[in-house]
């Protein structure tokens, strides 16, 4: 779709992954669309067009933002994986901090929105319903650095952190829960569902949008942004076994392998939100239902981004 010269520039980092292609999609006919990636991408399907960078070495990514001066930098990109984070630390803190605060800070001299993506793993998970003023405790590395990296970003005062968790369809039709119970119940399999961990998931396409309102809006500061509504990934299971008529006798309630064993409950207050924005924000449920809507467009769209 050719793009008229008023739409304002969005540049989206971690193009290729699950929330900057969601981002992405959104975002078509709303802004003249960069997407960040690692490595360089043939399709211009999902983003107009690319700039390449990696993250343990941020200043090429700086360096180009400042250079093109978009309107808007969603920060989207992180070593989003527990076990890789785990795996290596200075690593997860290269890329979900350091290079969060100097993407930042180049926003910030270029005069671009900078929105950080952040995550309810900043909390230990020890009582849920968190709200923007709880004090963050997290228990991983991955939640440590992610924190690490909001402590940098706010240096920006017209930044914008969401603290989020997400379901839906992605590039590889495997980073998101929804896609894991649609394809094992799918195939028949049996699986096991969590009764003891607990998040208010957002289908991606709704944080996107919501995204989008807090930009408009100019929004600042920090924002928790999922559904309202707590449900266990067992409870999750079920419901997506339901609305996609599934099998939910294939789902067999269990508790996560966590050693010691645990409940956590990762469940975000999104009172702040619902209030800026005057309206709730829409329930997993309805999630799951809009999932299923769109499971005949954009779940093969976002497959093809990659080429896959
Ligand atoms: N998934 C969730 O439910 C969830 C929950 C809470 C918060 N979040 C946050 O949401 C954001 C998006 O997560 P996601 O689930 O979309 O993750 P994802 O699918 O794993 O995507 C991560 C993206 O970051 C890119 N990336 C990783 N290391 C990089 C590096 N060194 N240089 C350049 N790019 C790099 C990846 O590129 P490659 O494709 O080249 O690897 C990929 O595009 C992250 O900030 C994450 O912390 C996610």
């Amino acid at each position: 779709m050719a793009d008229t010269p008023t739409r304002p520039t969005w540049l989206v980092t971690g193009a290729t992954g699950f929330l900057g292609a969601n981002i992405g999609t959104f975002l078509d006919g709303r802004a003249h669309r960069i997407g960040a990636a690692r490595a360089q991408i043939a399709s211009t399907s999902l983003f107009d067009e690319y700039l390449v960078g990696d993250l343990e070495h941020p200043e090429s990514l700086a360096a180009a933002i400042e250079a093109r001066r978009p309107d808007v930098v969603i920060h989207a990109a992180a070593l989003a994986s527990h076990e890789a984070c785990e795996a290596d630390p200075a690593r997860a803190e290269q890329v979900n901090a350091h290079a969060a605060g100097a993407l930042s800070d180049a926003a910030a001299r270029c005069g671009a929105r900078f929105v950080l993506i952040s995550t309810d793993a900043v909390f230990d998970g020890e009582r849920g319903n968190y709200t923007e003023t709880d004090e963050p405790h997290p228990t991983t590395v991955y939640g440590r650095t992610k924190l690490m990296g909001e402590q940098l970003v706010a240096a920006n005062p017209e930044a914008l952190i969401v603290r989020t968790n997400f379901f839906g369809w992605s590039p590889s039709g495997s980073r998101s829960i929804l896609e894991f119970f649609v394809k094992e119940l799918s195939a028949g399999r049996p699986v096991r569902g969590f009764t003891d961990f607990t998040t208010t998931s957002a289908y991606a396409q709704v944080l996107a949008g919501v995204i989008w309102r807090l930009v408009q809006g100019e929004a600042t500061g920090t924002f928790h942004v999922t559904s309202p509504d707590a449900l266990t990934k067992h409870d999750f299971g079920i419901a997506v076994a339901q609305a996609f008529g599934l099998r939910t006798d294939l789902i067999t309630p269990s508790t996560a392998d966590v050693h010691p064993p645990r409940g956590r409950d990762l469940s975000l207050d999104v009172a702040k939100v619902q209030s800026w924005l005057g309206e709730a924000l829409p329930s997993q449920l309805d999630g799951i239902a809009r999932a299923l809507a769109d499971s005949a467009t954009l779940r093969p769209a976002l497959a093809n981004t990659l080429g896959n």
